[in-house]
């Protein structure tokens, strides 16, 4: 405290109160890229890399687990069983993930991210072996790790972020946990490549690659200081929490940030903390809860994930062979990139409501269309494939506009910091499970229904769009105590 008074008395008389937040007002600087760049990329990536990592490789692992399979039982191993046993290695990642979601509220920020950099090693070790050790159980055990790694990233990133960040960027900064997971699918479709890992012998590197990132984050990370927020809000450590803020701030006037925060604190400490039960029970809670995991969910069973897990194996349906559906993969995953980075320009502007209103109608509209492409692709002319191809790529455009980014922050700004916690593990458990269950029914669901099973999502997102339409006010520029009061009324109406 006496640090703090004092820079804080030896600067603030000169200033008005808003004089000196037009003055002061700190944008971007080395230490803050620094400090975004070692949580994000570190964990974002593994958040994005073991999603899309299993697309390319399909082909080759299932290959291998049917050899596996015969070596062992000495007979013939039917596709049926070897395709729920690649559905399990898949889909068991969202099996930890809906774990990890629902812990991030135990576990410090800086602290949490960094030992969880403990799974990472754990999976990449069994993941590298596999093959080896002839196990395919090995890849599933490996997956299920990385994937409680994976869901205490999506909560704690997303968290720090925007605790690290200043008010006027959290929106820009918050989207690069969305950015970086949309970079290293790509990362992971290019190093699928047959030209790269993506062969026989390679494979077994490709999955243990994951812990590279992990490597970059446990060296640059203890690097950089505790969330400020976190360090004040929820342990009271105020002078830990002000070296922090000059730390990522780079400069000591951080008075104005400090005072914003120990107000926080202040009528934080007015309040009992929420409990899990709470949020249920209380409508001024329970409203935003149910939007922000419905939104979650939908982001999910629009079935973004079956072309991300399954793009490959879709573009072969659509009559491709092995190179080229790599290749329309790989195209789709820079589309994905791209389409994230203009969405972060234009969220501010268009809206929260708007953008997940045109993404989810525009997937909606393109799943009717490529249901009826691929009911022709058979026997048709090869333009009908590249129209098939198309169609994927719009559904991913259409997804990355508004509902890949936007869920992930709005949880925060549904919600205050006295239940942004507890809310942000149930919606980020949620949009596992829901990954889960995309991830575990797909291949089944395509195998007994071919192209139509596209029609499920179709169904799906026409009632997602009218939920968003009904239900999810438009967060932009509005604060946090404009958006609770607005619930508050809902609530008593
Ligand atoms: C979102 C989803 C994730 C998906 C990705 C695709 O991050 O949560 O499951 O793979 O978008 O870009």
């Amino acid at each position: 405290t006496s640090i703090s008074s004092s820079v804080t008395d030896l600067d603030a008389p000169i200033y008005t109160r808003d004089d000196s937040r037009s003055t002061r007002q700190h944008g971007f600087n080395g230490r803050l890229v620094f400090a975004i760049a070692a949580a994000a990329l570190g964990s974002a990536f593994q958040h994005g890399y073991n999603t899309g990592v299993v697309n390319a490789p399909q082909k080759l692992i299932e290959d291998w687990i049917k050899v596996t399979e015969h070596n062992r039982t000495d007979q013939v191993v039917d596709q049926s069983k070897v395709t729920i046993i690649w559905s399990i290695a898949v889909a068991i990642f969202c099996v930890g993930g809906m774990i990890g979601g629902a812990i991030t509220g135990i576990v410090g920020r800086k602290g949490g991210l960094l030992l969880n950099n403990v799974l990472v090693a754990v999976a990449a070790i069994f993941e590298g072996v596999s093959k080896a050790a002839g196990s395919y159980e090995m890849i599933i055990i490996g997956r299920f790790f990385i994937g409680i790694n994976s869901g205490l990233n999506a909560g704690l990133a997303p968290m720090y972020l925007a605790e690290i960040s200043p008010v006027h960027l959290r929106g820009a900064v918050g989207t690069v946990y969305q950015l970086v997971i949309t970079i290293s699918i790509l990362v992971s479709q290019i190093l699928g490549l047959e030209s790269i890992l993506g062969t026989e012998e390679s494979w077994p590197v490709l999955l243990a690659i994951t812990v590279v990132p992990g490597i970059f984050q446990l060296v640059t990370l203890p690097i950089c200081p505790e969330s400020p927020k976190y360090l004040l809000l929820s342990k009271g450590q105020e002078m830990e929490a002000q070296r922090a803020l000059t730390w990522l701030r780079g400069t000591i006037e951080v008075h104005d940030e400090m005072d914003d925060m120990r107000n926080e604190y202040e009528a934080m400490k007015l309040v009992p903390k929420v409990t899990i039960k709470e949020m249920f029970v209380n409508a001024t809670l329970r409203i935003p809860l149910m939007i922000a995991m419905m939104v979650m969910v939908a982001q999910q069973l629009s079935g973004i994930n079956a072309v991300m897990f399954f793009s490959t194996k879709i573009f072969r349906m659509a009559q491709l062979d092995d190179k080229s559906a790599q290749y329309a993969t790989l195209g789709m995953g820079a589309v994905n990139v791209f389409m994230t980075l203009v969405s972060m320009v234009i969220v501010e502007k268009a809206g929260r409501k708007t953008l997940l209103l045109i993404g989810f109608a525009g997937m909606c509209v393109t799943t009717v269309l490529l249901t009826i492409s691929l009911a022709y692709v058979q026997n048709a002319a090869l333009w009908v494939s590249y129209v098939s191809i198309l169609l994927v790529i719009l559904f991913v455009v259409m997804f990355a506009i508004g509902p890949g980014s936007i869920p992930w922050f709005l949880v925060s700004e549904l919600f205050n910091q006295s239940a942004r916690g507890a809310a942000t593990s149930l919606a980020v458990a949620v949009n596992w499970t829901a990954n889960f269950i995309v991830g575990i029914g797909f291949l089944p669901l395509q195998e007994a229904m071919g192209g139509n099973v596209f029609i499920i999502f179709t169904i799906l997102l026409a009632l997602f769009v009218l939920f968003v339409y009904k239900k999810v006010p438009e967060t932009k520029n509005k604060t946090i105590e404009e958006i609770s009061s607005m619930f508050r009324q809902i609530s008593y109406q």
